[in-house]
């Protein structure tokens, strides 16, 4: 009697024992997990090397296009902006050229002209002697941005706005990107072209997707040339072969340049472009795509390159480049 009452105390005694360590085998299991994962964020790079695996240096190999690529900033009378543009770009590992885009009546100043060379010569880390180059445009045309270039030594361009800088890292990346499909635009900026349900299908009409439904769908057929890498050859055909009613409708519209690109390299290569995830930050105040009727204007654009075309060359896709090695989870 005595001794299983003793036994049942026991066994109570054991049962709340065995539950407070389920318990606290369960906290420490949880926070072993926890502390897995912030290492295996934080030291991904060192558990790496630790196993004997280290990253190739991906930029150093050889291939006929490591000459690097070519950065074409379109300004217009923001010099600060400017400025601060080539002090970053000028710390990337792959810049082989500066261009700035100058539409302004005015030629630069000697004294930008010497500041930027200046800030070039400083930030350069490849040793390279990085050309820097005013294109002067007599007429402000948004097609200027798209000009034909002289004595370009890369193929690859890398088109940007001068109110938004991508990291180096970005940059390199979307390059290595492009060098797999260098026919085709490579980008950080995606738009899509809808088709307008509301009028039954009957006719094709097209909404302008901004950003917002690209988020929410994923899927684009378009990436702005305010941030795209794109081949050389696209400048020759822009100013040369596409037809002129396109340059026109773009000067007289002041808009849409952007989409014409689109259209053009998407009518050549029959393809969709490529979106790359990158960092992207504004430096300058609100641009022209927060003001009012923008996305109406965009639509018309669309609309009225498709009469002109005769066809929607455009191509839908849903696919996005990313950088596997910040990807942790497969
Ligand atoms: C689109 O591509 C076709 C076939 O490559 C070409 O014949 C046509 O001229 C191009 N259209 C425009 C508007 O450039």
């Amino acid at each position: 009697m005595r001794g299983s009452l003793f036994g049942r105390r026991i066994t109570a005694r054991f049962r709340q024992l065995s539950k407070s360590a389920v318990v606290s085998i369960k906290v420490k299991l949880l926070l072993f997990i926890c502390i897995a994962f912030i290492v295996s964020l934080t030291a991904h790079n060192r558990a790496a090397s630790l196993m004997g695996w280290t990253h190739p240096d991906i930029h150093q190999s050889s291939s006929p296009f490591r000459k690097g690529y070519t950065v074409l900033i379109n300004t217009w009378k923001r010099t600060d902006l400017l400025k601060q543009s080539v002090f970053h770009y000028a710390s990337c590992p792959g810049l082989d050229a500066i261009h700035i885009v100058w539409s302004e009546p005015d030629p630069p100043s000697d004294s930008l002209d010497e500041f930027l060379r200046h800030t070039i010569q400083l930030r350069s880390k490849s040793g390279k002697l990085i050309k820097l180059r005013f294109d002067l445009n007599m007429e402000d045309s948004l097609n200027n941005r798209f000009k034909e270039i002289q004595d370009l030594k890369t193929d690859a361009i890398f088109s940007i706005d001068d109110d938004v800088i991508f990291p180096c890292e970005s940059v390199e990346f979307a390059f290595s990107v492009w060098q797999s499909a260098s026919d085709t635009m490579v980008g950080f900026v995606p738009r899509m072209h809808w088709l307008d349900e509301s009028r039954g299908g009957m006719e094709c009409r097209y909404l302008y997707g901004g950003w917002l439904s690209v988020w929410w769908m994923g899927t684009y057929s378009m990436v702005l040339s305010k941030a795209a890498f794109f081949h050389k050859k696209y400048l020759d055909l822009y100013t040369n072969q596409m037809p002129a009613s396109i340059r026109e409708y773009t000067t007289e519209n002041r808009n849409c340049e952007d989409i014409a690109m689109s259209f053009l390299v998407a009518n050549t290569t029959g393809a969709p472009p490529i979106w790359v995830k990158g960092k992207i930050y504004e430096i300058g105040s609100v641009g022209i795509s927060t003001t009012g009727g923008h996305s109406d204007r965009r639509t018309r654009c669309l609309n009225d390159f498709v009469a002109l075309y005769g066809r929607m060359p455009l191509v839908a896709t849903t696919v996005k480049a990313i950088d596997s090695r910040h990807s942790w989870f497969w």
